[in-house]
């Protein structure tokens, strides 16, 4: 890691000494409506309210290879020979790619900072978006350390994408036909929109208007591509740079468009001068004008710049704090996995720096997301909640997600939604106590493509009509009695066009495949409801949901047991998959650890169960979906078995679900397994990262599993990733036990035998606990004793305390 970077002291920034590490390694400056992706040198995109349908800066297929394009600003000097390209460069490294005299990067929480140095003129240019304004700042300090006056010329320079980004991809000619970019004189600020916004299901007048400013006085403002860049050119090498003079071009109609500005700053031998650079899309010119004035003050983009920086740590810091003996682990689930998680919470799986961003939030994602986040900010699981809850129809299936500007998605869901929203429910009223959320009342989801109407229809509205309403209790009970109904011809669950796992689309797609993971994360469910039932004194509704799931368990035993492990599924024409009797994919992870999760298998099939895991999937660098990877096309699975080996779901270190199998493994007290098998895919313990490529201070989405013929280890798709809550939730609630149930908070360590001392700060309900976990004895797991303010415990939970008051707790592990 040290030849590309290193983490501050307090580990809450990530320090980049490199311009070019192995892929561009990025951080997300959001709020919750605008939202900018950034590299270490400067590349990316950014987006107003969701990344298909409102990109504001061109990002192309492929960027991760070479990192462009993105927000620059060119300096140039008059040499000898006037104006030279090679003479010329980029305060982010970016584009132009001179090596610069010194380099850094810190990508820190809310904002990230790139300094450079050329020709002994050093910029210092920090990229954040404000708490609330729907825009981005680039502030920048330029010097001068030369001891000779220097006259320099700034370019501050984007490229517009503008609206639909799936559209423009498509019809590249055609969208450009729609661009109309112009320099308004009123506020020095060049605007930009597309005539109107032809949309996946209408044409709308354009709602918004981009802007793009700058603090400096404006020499001239190109909006033209062609007439900065030149003919037969990229940002790479821009003709415009090696003019004489840079002359305006103020409109752009109909053609590719840019934001480009000249500046020309004289700057003293040690002086330093400051100016900001504002982007931003928004709905009324008022509120453009309003941004600029704020912006364009160094004070208060500064003041705003403090205000974001305060609001990550209260974010961050202060909920669930760990120290163990690993320092690495306690920066991860300290600082960054929370950091990734609010991300992931913020704008779900759509905006990355790896795919071209379907836009909306996912069901299912959004429920664990939301699950993970109640320990850090429950109000924002809360809010979470009752909008996911929204789309659950009268019949107990649901939408598969939803886009905050185009409404509920109308395609098939995948099988697997109605597992999710209960354990989320049941973990934001373990943790806040906050039992009313279950009468509170929500609308059923009507929406018009499941219904057969379009939207024509009278009574579409944004894809949704209402139809009723019901408690969310209700809601998670009819959810979960359609799971139960939705059945296959051996009464597992249907998998139907998937279930978790994506790429098995196509097991069930005739209706018949069935999903044995499915039926275990049902079972798990139907258990978190039937406690959440007896919490309501609703004996007859938790015993019709207890004889379901002995029902359902009893199924998995009779028809998925494989003898050594539990298959995964049987195809729509009964042929069984994840069994010993296939060739490939004889053995998956996700119904092992599930096995586990949901309590279904007696003691001696889970001896059996983790043995095959340790033999089958657990490898060098992490233990993989399953085992051996897919080498042929076969279309009674689908998607699965078309990616290369070892590859995203065909057997990759997929590490979403590695954060099961540590949950698993805590389950069976396997302390050593758990911290070892999380280690394995942690992004700031690899070994090697030019195999490892990605950020070390992220989750990656999956490793790249052993069936590669040589990229095994390889990290692909980071940040937007089950992997933060869940990985989050496996090492504070798990490895480390601190986990809060109805009644208290429980304490139930698994941590390996090596560690002998570990402490958890833990806000519950109020109150903070200061919990310190001794091991005198090196074990994996058990509690001796528990001592709340020297006073010993009967049992390992720790009573709800007062509200305001703080708690010491000594935990001695032992038997
Ligand atoms: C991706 C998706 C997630 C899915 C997983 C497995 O991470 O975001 O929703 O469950 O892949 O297919």
């Amino acid at each position: 890691m040290k030849k590309y970077g290193h983490f501050s002291k307090d580990g809450s920034e990530f320090i980049i000494t490199n311009p070019t590490p192995p892929h561009p390694w990025i951080n997300y400056l959001t709020n919750e409506e605008y939202c900018a992706i950034i590299s270490q040198a400067g590349g990316g995109y950014s987006f107003y309210k969701d990344c298909r349908s409102d990109r504001i800066l061109r990002w192309l297929p492929e960027n991760w290879h070479f990192d462009r394009p993105g927000r620059y600003i060119y300096v140039r000097e008059k040499g000898k020979n006037g104006f030279q390209i090679d003479e010329a460069w980029s305060t982010t490294y970016q584009p132009l790619r001179r090596r610069p005299e010194f380099y850094q990067c810190r990508h820190g929480l809310g904002y990230t900072t790139i300094e450079t140095t050329y020709d002994e003129i050093h910029t210092e240019t920090t990229f954040f978006v404000p708490e609330k304004d729907t825009c981005e700042v680039w502030k920048v300090k330029i010097s001068n350390r030369s001891g000779k006056d220097r006259v320099i010329e700034l370019f501050p320079y984007i490229e517009w994408l503008l609206g639909d980004y799936h559209l423009e991809l498509r019809y590249r000619n055609i969208m450009n036909l729609y661009n109309l970019i112009w320099y308004d004189k009123e506020n020095s600020a060049i605007l930009a929109k597309k005539t109107a916004s032809w949309g996946m299901l209408n044409i709308q007048p354009f709602r918004y208007t981009a802007f793009f400013a700058s603090s400096l006085p404006v020499k001239a403002a190109i909006t033209r591509k062609e007439s900065f860049l030149g003919r037969n050119n990229t940002e790479e090498r821009p003709s415009g740079l090696t003019e004489e003079t840079v002359k305006s071009v103020p409109l752009c109609s109909g053609e590719d468009g840019i934001g480009l500005f000249s500046h020309q700053l004289k700057l003293a031998p040690d002086q330093t001068k400051e100016f900001t650079i504002i982007l931003g899309q928004t709905d009324s010119k008022q509120k453009i004008k309003k941004m600029l004035a704020k912006y364009r003050n160094i004070k208060l983009a500064e003041e705003e710049l403090d205000r974001v920086k305060q609001l990550w740590k209260k974010r961050i810091y202060g909920n669930v704090e760990v120290k163990t003996p690993d320092k690495d682990f306690d920066t991860m689930i300290n600082v960054w996995v929370k950091y990734q998680l609010y991300i992931c919470n913020f704008w779900s799986r759509s905006p990355s720096y790896y795919h071209e961003g379907s836009g909306g939030r996912g069901y299912r994602d959004s429920c664990q997301d939301a699950e993970a986040a109640v320990s850090i900010n429950a109000e924002l699981s809360r809010r979470k909640i009752i909008t996911v809850a929204s789309l659950i129809r009268q019949d107990g299936t649901t939408a598969p997600g939803w886009s905050d500007t185009d409404g509920p998605h109308r395609f098939l869901p995948n099988k697997d939604h109605p597992v999710w929203l209960t354990s989320t429910v049941s973990a934001y009223i373990k943790e806040t106590g906050d039992k009313k959320i279950l009468l509170e009342k929500v609308p059923y989801l009507k929406d018009s493509w499941i219904n057969g109407a379009t939207k024509e229809d009278p009574n579409w509205k944004k894809g949704s009509v209402k139809s009723g309403e019901g408690t969310i209790f209700e809601h998670l009970k009819k959810n979960l009695d359609f799971g139960f109904r939705d059945t296959g011809p051996q009464g597992l669950p249907l998998i139907g066009h998937a279930d978790w796992n994506d790429g098995i689309d196509s097991a069930g797609i005739k209706g018949k495949g069935e999903s044995v993971w499915l039926a275990m994360a049902l079972v798990r469910s139907l258990k978190l409801l039937a406690e959440i039932a007896v919490l309501m004194k609703k004996k007859q509704i938790a015993n019709e949901l207890n004889l379901k799931i002995k029902e359902m368990a009893r199924r998995i035993n009779k028809f998925a047991w494989d003898g050594a492990w539990y298959t995964r599924g049987f195809t729509d024409d009964g042929t069984v998959y994840g069994s010993s009797r296939n060739k490939q994919g004889k053995i998956f992870m996700n119904s092992q650890s599930w096995a586990l999760l949901s309590e279904i298998a007696n003691q001696d099939q889970t001896k059996k169960v983790l043995a095959s895991i340790d033999k089958y999937l657990d490898g060098e660098h992490g233990a993989a979906l399953f085992y051996p990877a897919y080498s042929e096309f076969d279309h009674r699975l689908g998607r699965i078995t078309m990616f290369s080996e070892g590859t995203k779901e065909n057997a990759a270190v997929f590490c979403h679900a590695v954060t099961w199998k540590v949950v698993a493994d805590c389950m069976a007290g396997r302390g050593n397994k758990a911290y070892e098998g999380l280690k394995k895919i942690m992004p700031n313990s690899q070994r090697d990262y030019e195999l490892y490529k990605t950020e070390p201070y992220v989750f990656a989405e999956y490793l790249i599993g052993p069936g590669h013929p040589y990229l095994y280890g390889e990290g692909s798709f980071t940040w937007i990733t089950g992997t933060a809550g869940w990985s989050f939730l496996a090492a504070t609630q798990y490895i480390l036990g601190v986990r809060p149930e109805y009644e208290g908070l429980l304490v139930s360590p698994c941590i390996p035998s090596f560690w002998k001392r570990c402490e958890v700060i833990r806000h519950f309900r109020g109150a903070v606990y200061k919990i310190v976990i001794e091991n005198p004895k090196g074990v994996k797991s058990g509690v001796k004793q528990i001592f709340v303010d020297g006073k010993k415990l009967a049992s390992n939970l720790i009573p709800v305390g007062e509200k305001g008051k703080r708690y010491n707790v000594k935990v001695i592990m032992g038997k």
